[in-house]
Formats: C-alpha cells, sequence, structure tokens
C-alpha cells in the first residue's frame, strides 16, 4: 500500500522491561557485541562506533539549538535491559569464543566480565555444513529435518523468553555466510515456504528457518550477513502480516561503508570513473569461510550493488557507464580479524584528464561491526514498539545491501541513508522534518522588498 498523505507519526510503547537479545552465530562479531556491551555497561569502555549511544540529533531551526542525545529523544532500552543469548555449531561459551576470536585484549577487556562471558553458553544450532563448506561442529539440534530444527529455534525462543524473564527480544543473525542460493518457487508465498519446509527442500536454508521462526514468535529480526534469508516473499510478507519488523542484509562495515562515502562525492562533482578495484586479506573464521566459492559469491553480489545505484550509469553514460568494478577478499590467517582493504580508484574529470585515488583501510572487523549489531537491536525494539511492522528500508544506514520493499532501488549512499533514519526519528516522535532549505533565514534578502 502506498500513500501520498504523509503518515500520522506512531505511538510509541515504552521501553520498559527485559529485552533478549538472541545472537544466532556465537563468533567474532557477536562476542565483540555482547562483551562490549558488557564492559560499556559497567563504565569500563565506551561505546564509540554507535549512533544511538553517541549520535545527537538536531530538532527544529538552527537558532532553536536544540539537539538531543538520540537515546534521550526516542525511547530506546537501555544497556542494563539487554539479556543475551546465542546459537553455535561449536560448544564454546562467550569467553572462550572470544578469546579465540582474538579481537579484545584478553587481560584488559575479557577478563573482568568473564564470568558474564561464560554464562553465555550456545544453544546447539539448526546447522547443515551444505551452507556453510568450510564448517561443522558438534553442538547442533538432534532432529536434523527442516521442521524439527525449526520447531527446535521455536522451542529456545519461548525458553529463553520464559527463563531471563523478557519482556520483548531481538534476533540478529551473526552467522557465516551461507552459500549463494537463487530466489525461486519455494519462496514465494508462506504455503509454498511451510511445504518446502517439510518437504526438507534445499532451497530452504537454515537462516530462512531462524528468521521462520522468529517471527512465528513475534521477534524482529536483523540479517549481518549476505544470505537471502528475511529477503523473500514469504517472509516479508509475513512480517508485515504479524507486525513484526525485519531488516538487512550484510553489516556496512569496512570497505563498503567507504565505498558509500566516496562514490557519492565523485558523483556530486560529477568527475567519471573507468574503474574501482577492491580487495581485501582477512584471517578470521569468517575470511575461512568466505574463502568458499559460493559463500564468496553471496559476499560479492551484496559488495558489488552498491556503485551501480549511487552512480547511476544510465543516467550518466558517459561517466560511468563502463566501469570496471572487481572485489576480491583473500583469505590470509596471520592478520585475524585486522583486515587489511586496498581500493584503487580510476577516475577522470575536465576535459577527460585521469586521475587516481588509493585508499588503504587497515581495520579491525569486528571492532566496525559490534556498534552496528546493538543499534539494530535497540533500533528494530524501538520499531516493533512503534507498530512499525515489515522492512524497516530506515536502518539502511547499516547494511551493504539494504532490503527495500518490492520496486524500490535501494538507497546505498551512506550520507542519504544517515538523513533518512534521522528523519524517520523525527518522524516517529511527530518532530518537523529537516530538509536542509532554510531559504527562511534569508527572507530579507530573497523576498520583495517595496
Ligand atoms: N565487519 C564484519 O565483521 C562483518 C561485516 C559484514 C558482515 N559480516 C558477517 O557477519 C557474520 C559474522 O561474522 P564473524 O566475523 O563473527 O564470523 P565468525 O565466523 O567469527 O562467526 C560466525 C559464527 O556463526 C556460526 N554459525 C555458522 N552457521 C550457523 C548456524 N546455522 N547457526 C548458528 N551458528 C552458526 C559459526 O560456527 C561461527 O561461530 C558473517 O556472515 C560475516 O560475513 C561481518
Amino acid at each position: 500500500m502506498t500513500s501520498d498523505q504523509p503518515l500520522p507519526s506512531p505511538e510509541i510503547a515504552p521501553a520498559d522491561g527485559r529485552l533478549g537479545v538472541v545472537c544466532v552465530g556465537l563468533g567474532a562479531v557477536a562476542t565483540t557485541f555482547i562483551a562490549g556491551v558488557e564492559l560499556i555497561r559497567r563504565g569500563m569502555a565506551e561505546p564509540f562506533g554507535s549512533l544511538t549511544q553517541l549520535g545527537t540529533i538536531r530538532l527544529g531551526k538552527r537558532t532553536e539549538e536544540r539537539a538531543p542525545l538520540i537515546r534521550e529523544f526516542v525511547p530506546l532500552s537501555g544497556l542494563d535491559d539487554l539479556v543475551f543469548g546465542a546459537w553455535d555449531p561449536f560448544e564454546d561459551d562467550a569467553y572462550v569464543s572470544a578469546v579465540k576470536a582474538g579481537v579484545l585484549d584478553v587481560g584488559r577487556h575479557l577478563e573482568p566480565i568473564a564470568e558474564a562471558l561464560r554464562d553465555i553458553q550456545p544453544m546447539p544450532a539448526a546447522f547443515d555444513p551444505a551452507y556453510v563448506k568450510r564448517l561443522d561442529g558438534p553442538n547442533v539440534m538432534a532432529d536434523r529435518s527442516k521442521r524439527g530444527q525449526l520447531e527446535g529455534i521455536r522451542d529456545d525462543l519461548r525458553a529463553f523468553r520464559e527463563r531471563h524473564g523478557c519482556d520483548r527480544m531481538v534476533m540478529i543473525w551473526c552467522a557465516s555466510t551461507e552459500v549463494f542460493v537463487d530466489p525461486g518457487p519455494a519462496h514465494a508465498d508462506l504455503d509454498r515456504f511451510v511445504a518446502a519446509i517439510d518437504a526438507d527442500d534445499p532451497a530452504i536454508t537454515p537462516s530462512m528457518l531462524y528468521a521462520y521462526a522468529a517471527l512465528l514468535e513475534g521477534v524482529p529480526f536483523a540479517n549481518g550477513a549476505p544470505n537471502l534469508t528475511v529477503d523473500i516473499p514469504a517472509l516479508r510478507d509475513l512480517a508485515s502480516a504479524s507486525g513484526v519488523p525485519i531488516c538487512g542484509k550484510d553489516f556496512k562495515t569496512g570497505q563498503t561503508m567507504v565505498k558509500t562515502a566516496l562514490a557519492p562525492m565523485f558523483k556530486a562533482r560529477m568527475l567519471g570513473m573507468d574503474g574501482w578495484y577492491s580487495t581485501n586479506i582477512l584471517g578470521n573464521r569468517d575470511g575461512e569461510v568466505l574463502d568458499d566459492p559460493e559463500s564468496f559469491r553471496t559476499k560479492e553480489t551484496s559488495k558489488l550493488g552498491v556503485l551501480d545505484t549511487i552512480l547511476q550509469p544510465d543516467v550518466y553514460p558517459q561517466l560511468y557507464g563502463d566501469i570496471d568494478h572487481v572485489v576480491r577478499i583473500n583469505y590470509y590467517p596471520p592478520r585475524g580479524d585486522n583486515k587489511e582493504g586496498w581500493d584503487n580508484i580510476d577516475f577522470f574529470g575536465w576535459l577527460g584528464y585521469p586521475m587516481q585515488m588509493k585508499v588503504n583501510f587497515l581495520c579491525r572487523d569486528s571492532i566496525l561491526a559490534a556498534p552496528l549489531a546493538l543499534d539494530l537491536t535497540l533500533f528494530l525494539d524501538l520499531a516493533q514498539r512503534a507498530g512499525m511492522a515489515g522492512i524497516q528500508e530506515w536502518l539502511s544506514f547499516y547494511f551493504k545491501a539494504p532490503q527495500v520493499a518490492p520496486g524500490l532501488y535501494p538507497e546505498h549512499d551512506l550520507f542519504i541513508q544517515h538523513t533518512k533514519l534521522k528523519n524517520t526519528l523525527r518522524w516517529m516522535m511527530g518532530e518537523e522534518q529537516i530538509t536542509h532549505l532554510g531559504v527562511e533565514y534569508y527572507a530579507e534578502d530573497y523576498l520583495p522588498q517595496d
């Protein structure tokens, strides 16, 4: 349904009580997220990288000087109210897994919260090595049928809610990238989707079972990996019909964050482009999984999509009609989670003179991803309390391949995404939209004087 009228701002239920956060996958990103929250709520670290914790939002005219913190403007859950759980095919608790991931300093950042991390024992996973070829672990559900796994995840959600006295929950996919799956007939509507589950159809991936279980249990779902997962008609329609917010795909953290900040600059100045070559080395488990060509294909599709929608080669064929866009990921164990990305951009300016820009980004994958997981958790919960069901396009800011309503193209420009997010918060709270027009400040100059 579309409407030409601005929609009325929603009523938002208060963020009272406990919010259960269940991570699918207890690897580098999930443990860095959980450990970070544990440290921050004890006042032992700062939530750098998190818009919900540090960002402010301007309201009204510039002369009004109103710019509260986002977390004081919209009713978000406080960090003390979060309670964590996870599934993983490996038996390591969050402490052991975090030590193995090698992201955080053991003495400084894991020992002080070791007890809280050890309490997070992964639940047996709905896992099938056919979808993540480089991994296999023992901590898996006994019933390997897709129906059995679906019911197992639903039982886990109910038991977790009960055990921890959660008022609300959010599920976030922080698990490995699954092999590439094309959307097909089994995903087209709920009847066929359910029939495919009962027939153990390979088109139904483990991530779809988690997402479906979440929707059936009224739990919002975010997809931090590029898998299809909840981006299929059957689950999109179910999310809308059952009043549950969803979003994805693939956390926008390193190279793609840079790409979606730089590409709008070239485009804004009408500088042309011959090629953009991106390569990465990384040595964590994610890198190992992405070393499998089928998982890499899922990631590559997600990473390649961004340039076309930003640069619009169909509108500007003379500038962007013939770009060689290449993305490579190389598994290189010595680097662990400390990914290094190189970008080489061949672009041209006035009269066609060529220039180059080179970016060498020495980043930390999970350090960049963890605050995104936190923001998504808090914003998805906010969306649910505001009655905003289905796709949350305003959270595109966090994703490489944002989910959008059918028929829309995704918005990839980081700054448009940022504006969209903040304007959505303003709309939710009944505040004026900020268009940056600002002619009212120049009324005396612009209006005819008599
Ligand atoms: N900057 C980033 O770190 C970043 C950015 C974008 C996307 N991602 C994606 O986030 C995901 C997590 O990244 P990571 O670095 O934490 O990887 P990781 O390999 O450290 O952790 C993933 C965990 O998921 C588990 N897993 C796999 N299949 C599962 C299943 N069916 N059920 C439950 N657990 C399962 C694995 O055993 C592993 O422990 C990956 O898909 C990655 O591509 C990460």
